[in-house]
């Protein structure tokens, strides 16, 4: 419960809000996470959405240790991430859980966390495409796993992924037509 309300808070929707005057639900790809963050309110923002929404999934994760019990971190932490998908505080209509995902990650596999930002990364830096590195990444990711035989992380891995093509149906619908959003390094989004 705890771990799907810190999940809920919309991050991007409160910051644009209260520091901006702006609903970022309303401009660029409609979407309330760390992205249409960078791309509406620019780069402090979608620095600071991007860590709040990493780190509902990092406390959520952590939440075991707090109250001394043993659950597994990816499992508690799913609570955050449906929380970020579905927040009770955004009318149940939520991110693309790609943030919360990683932050839960982090307490999971550190490991993994940083293959998943390499990944991330130099797919970024290859396509331009912030939706193209978040659907690659959950893909290389179930299929990493597979080799570490972890089957809890391959299960929730697996979910996560169809969950993350869901959410960017319509930016695949976009990258089939061109007319994606890119990334311009350095200078902000080119639309
Ligand atoms: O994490 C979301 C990202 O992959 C795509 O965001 O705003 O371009 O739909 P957006």
């Amino acid at each position: 419960m705890i771990g799907y309300l810190l999940g809920s808070i919309p991050s991007g929707v409160w910051i644009g809000k209260l520091f901006y005057g702006k609903d970022i639900r309303d401009y660029g790809s409609g979407n309330m996470g760390t992205t249409n963050t960078f791309r509406v309110l620019g780069k402090k923002a979608g620095i600071i959405v991007l860590l709040m929404d990493m780190l509902k999934g990092t406390l959520t994760a952590l939440l075991p240790l707090f109250f001394g019990v043993q659950v597994n971190a990816l499992l508690i932490g799913l609570s955050a991430i449906i929380g970020h998908a579905f927040p009770i505080f955004a009318h149940f209509k939520g991110g693309k859980a790609v943030a919360t995902s990683v932050g839960v990650l982090l307490i999971y596999n550190p490991i993994f966390f940083c293959v998943v930002w390499a990944i991330f990364l130099t797919t970024l830096y290859v396509t331009s495409m912030v939706s193209v590195a978040s659907m690659l990444g959950f893909t290389l990711i179930t299929i990493i796993s597979l080799f570490f035989n972890d089957t809890v992380l391959t299960l929730v891995a697996l979910v996560l992924t169809i969950f993350v093509f869901y959410r960017h149906w319509g930016n695949i619908a976009r990258i089939k037509n061109g007319t994606e959003n890119m990334v311009h390094f350095g200078l902000g989004y080119k639309h």
